[in-house]
This record gives C-alpha cells, sequence and structure tokens, in this order.
C-alpha cells in the first residue's frame, strides 16, 4: 500500500507561456513564485488554512497542452524506497527520476509512473515548502490547491488502482464515478469518465462564500467564460463556480468542503449518488463543459418541473 499524504501539485503544457503566467496572476489569483528556463511555478496556499505553504502548487511549462500530470507526496518519506516495488508487483512501471528534474520538481525524490488510464502521476518524497508566505497579485481569496477532477476509462477500475495499490478512500459515488479523499478533505481526485487521460478540472479553495461571487463578478467582466455556477455541490457541501483558463482548462473556486476527519473514519461510509444534475449541482446550475455535461444523465422531464 502506498501511503499517500495529500495532492501535491498540477504541471500543465501549454503553448503561450506568457498568456498562462498572465492568467494565473491575474485571473486566477496565484503568485508567480519562479520561472526557470520553460517552466513557471505558481503557489497558492495560506499557511494559517492549510498548515503549511506548498513550495508550489502548479507549474505552466512550455509543451504540449495535453500533457498532464499530478503530483502527490508520502505520509513518510521513508516510504520512498518501497514505492517503486508497490507499483511493480501491481504490474505499472515506476521510473525514479534523476536528481535534475528532481530540483525541478522541488522535491528530494520524485517516482514517475502512470495510473490505468495513463494519467502521468509523481509520487515525491520530501518535497520543498516555502519560508515566504503565500502573496497573490489578485486577492481571489484564495486558501490553497485542493482537488483536481481526473478522466478516467474506467472508473471502475481506476478506482481500485487509487484504493487498493494507493490508500486513497471513496467519499461517495457519482453514479461508476468514485471521489476519492488522501487527506481529510472530501476528495482529492473527482474521478469523471472519458475516452482519453487528463485533467478535468482544478479547484482552489476560496475563504467564503464572498468570495466564490466576487470571482463569479469579476470573471464575467473580465471576460473569462464561466463554466458553471454558481452552484452548491450537495456531496461535498462545497459552493462553487467553474470558469475556464488557458488550453481550454477547467479552474474552480469552491468554498465549505466537506472534510472526514480520523473520528469520522471510524464511521463513515460512502453513499452512492445517480449522475443526474440535482446531485451535481443542489441548486440546479447545468455545467457549460462537455466532460461534466457527458458525465451526467440527462434530466427526466418530471425532475425539471418539480
Ligand atoms: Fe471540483
Amino acid at each position: 500500500m502506498i501511503n499517500l499524504q495529500d495532492i501535491r501539485y498540477v504541471r500543465l503544457g501549454t503553448r503561450d507561456l506568457e498568456g498562462a503566467i498572465d492568467y494565473a496572476t491575474k485571473i486566477l489569483g496565484l503568485q508567480l513564485v519562479s520561472r526557470e528556463g520553460k517552466s513557471a511555478y505558481f503557489r497558492s496556499d495560506k499557511v494559517e488554512v492549510r498548515g503549511d505553504t506548498r513550495d508550489h502548487t502548479l507549474v505552466y511549462f512550455e509543451g504540449d497542452p495535453n500533457d498532464h500530470t499530478i503530483g502527490f507526496d508520502l505520509k513518510d518519506p521513508a516510504d520512498f524506497d518501497t514505492v517503486g516495488a508497490a507499483l511493480d508487483n501491481a504490474g505499472y512501471r515506476a521510473t525514479a527520476a534523476n536528481k535534475e528534474a528532481c530540483e525541478l520538481r522541488r522535491a528530494k525524490g520524485v517516482l514517475q509512473s502512470m495510473d490505468p488510464t495513463g494519467n502521468k502521476i509523481e509520487i515525491v518524497a520530501r518535497p520543498y515548502h516555502s519560508g515566504p508566505r503565500y502573496f497573490p497579485g489578485r486577492d481571489a481569496g484564495i486558501t490553497h490547491f485542493s482537488h483536481i477532477g481526473l478522466n478516467s476509462t474506467d472508473t471502475i477500475r481506476d478506482e481500485k488502482f487509487w484504493t487498493n495499490i494507493c490508500n486513497a478512500r471513496v467519499s461517495d459515488w457519482l453514479g461508476d464515478a468514485p471521489l476519492l479523499r488522501i487527506s481529510t478533505c472530501h476528495h482529492s481526485i473527482a474521478m469523471f469518465p472519458s475516452t482519453v487521460p487528463g485533467v478535468q478540472h482544478i479547484n482552489h479553495q476560496v475563504e467564503d462564500i464572498d468570495d466564490v461571487m466576487k470571482s463569479y463578478y469579476f470573471l464575467k467582466e473580465k471576460g473569462v467564460k464561466i463554466a458553471w455556477g454558481p452552484g452548491r455541490h450537495p456531496l461535498s457541501t462545497a459552493v462553487m463556480v467553474y470558469f475556464y483558463g488557458p488550453d481550454n482548462m477547467v479552474y474552480e473556486y469552491s468554498c465549505g468542503v466537506k472534510h472526514i476527519s480520523a473520528e469520522d473514519e471510524k464511521t463513515y461510509r460512502p453513499r452512492q449518488f445517480p449522475s443526474t444534475l440535482t446531485s451535481f449541482c443542489m441548486w440546479g446550475s447545468i455545467p457549460d463543459f462537455p466532460s461534466m455535461q457527458s458525465a451526467m444523465e440527462p434530466a427526466k422531464p418530471s425532475l425539471k418541473a418539480v
């Protein structure tokens, strides 16, 4: 079993690095912490909310916009030497990154592999933390990078990868797609059916509902296309708004996500929800992005009329 601590970062390729930096700092509200060669690093964590400040939580690099990688850190870095064997034994190839690649990931050790869908994952040991506090150029109220939507070509198979080989737990199911927790947060990975690998959306938590709504109006005023919301997810109870970023990546702000504490773990049972609109948004907001729409069964006419 690979004991993950939390999701750590997302790395995204882009053909327009300058445009992505502009968006991440002026629209999304992240802090540009460094540029190295053809990569830009962004920070998002408020130490008083998360308890620590990750060196970075998002990287844009010059490359293929379909090239997405998700980083996770280990509960105990001493486990690092056993992670490769755990993946190998389960039939997944794992490669230890060389020193240069580790330095680019700001970690002492990096193991690179893929989930069954072909999503690129990296498991890092002793990732760097930041001394200086998070200080973004735009006050979007971001407190930390929290979760991703992750494409899956077979959600039942991929759930087994994350829960049997890694220590992820199912918090709830939407249809056949699991929402998986790694830390106490209701989900670090929300799985979505797809025909291709990739990150489906990237979530940052914001302080409160005022931040969600302020950003909704800010984004509209800036001409950023809203992808979904404002609305509320009944499964995690989070109030959210989704919007488009560079290369059609969808970003999300949300607040109030449910946490499942160590005490709750003793009795928590995942719930099954149908994949209908009211399971996705209890306020009835309809998503305007194809991968979310295709995950959803069409609303029945009688339901619409209620
Ligand atoms: Fe989300």
